[in-house]
């Protein structure tokens, strides 16, 4: 707490220093307390100036995903009002749902630098090295019947993909249900899980990863990162993580209060707006088949309408999309 009520002090004076003197009076403890936390604060990753006659300045924030950092200046009604942060866990889905299973609240954000089981769509896993990539999960507890949680889905990969291309420029578009491409490459994966009673929905983990700043070596076949994609793009600096996993939990925060407000309709258009695919000949992957004809539509219920070649129009709930090109 006082680590915080310091370090908001200084973020509200990064033009200037605060000297010894303010800096107790405003935290109201005394100048040896106040050069424990500023050394408890160097060792956590903060470039703390210290001058002797002029005080303390912040120079450098850490781009780790802690607390501190993602609610600082978060503009959020609901999502991250509590964020808790790991440092490895097997699943951050799996430890959101364990969490939601104790009662932890609708909008809480369970954060992990790297996991050891990260898990994709389908029983697949999830490369999940540490500090190049964000691996999140938010609990939501939605008022919806257990088959609206593909609608979940969508709002999240348009909230994803508006997030990236505000940080990073990047044209990010969403291959379905809830792949963020650039280009070719995915560089973000959604899982969802649920916990339904009855006719309702308990609540959903919204389980997101993004490849942010991992290098090419640790990236499966076919994915990308943005720094990566950023460098295709005559960049290549590494790219804030805290700055987009804020950008993504407002989005979603937006996107999720207009789909409980207005319904899914001015959710789809954004959607569409976004998708890599509506128009383009693509393969339908199902356990048992695959299939190919044209992306035609995304349904008020949120499945993937295919125009088979002789004019049918088929429903697809669940499967994998290959693009044919
Ligand atoms: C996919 O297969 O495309 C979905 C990947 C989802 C990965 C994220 S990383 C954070 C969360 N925790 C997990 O174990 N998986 C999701």
């Amino acid at each position: 707490m006082l680590d915080e009520k310091i370090l908001d002090i200084l973020r509200n004076n990064r033009q200037s220093h605060v000297s010894g003197e303010d800096l107790c009076k405003l935290a109201g403890i005394s100048r040896a307390a106040i050069w424990k936390h500023m050394e408890k604060l160097r060792e956590e990753g903060y470039n703390i100036e210290a001058s002797p006659h002029l005080g303390y300045r912040l120079i450098g924030i850490p781009d780790r995903l802690i607390p501190g950092e993602v609610k600082s200046g978060l503009k959020t009604r609901i999502l991250g009002k509590e964020v808790i942060s790991y440092r490895k866990v097997d699943s951050t889905n799996d430890v959101a749902y364990s969490l939601a299973e104790k009662g932890l609240k609708e909008g809480a954000v369970i954060f992990a630098d790297e996991q050891a089981r990260g898990k994709g769509r389908q029983g697949r896993t999830w490369s999940s090295p540490p500090r190049g990539g964000i691996y999140m999960s938010c609990i939501l507890r939605p008022a919806m019947a257990p088959a609206e949680i593909s609608k979940i889905t969508l709002v999240a990969a348009v909230a994803v993909a508006k997030a990236i291309r505000m940080v990073t420029g990047l044209d990010a578009r969403i291959k379905w249900p809830n792949d963020i491409l650039i280009g070719q490459n995915k560089v973000c994966g959604i899982l969802t899980e649920m916990k339904a009673e009855q006719d309702s929905i308990a609540f959903i983990i919204l389980g997101i990863g993004i490849n942010v700043n991992t290098a090419a070596k640790c990236l499966p076949k076919g994915a990308a990162s943005l720094k990566l994609e950023s460098k295709g793009a005559g960049r290549g600096e590494n790219i804030s993580r805290v700055e987009l996993a804020r950008k993504v939990l407002e989005e979603l925060d937006e996107y999720y209060d207009i789909l409980m407000r207005k319904g899914f309709a001015p959710v789809i258009d954004e959607w569409r707006g976004l998708s890599a695919m509506l128009g383009s000949r693509i393969k339908v992957v199902l356990p048992a088949r695959a299939f190919e004809g044209t992306a035609h539509n995304v349904d008020p219920d949120g499945s993937l309408v295919v125009r088979l070649d002789s004019g049918v129009l088929q429903k697809v709930q669940s499967g994998d999309i290959v693009m044919v090109r």
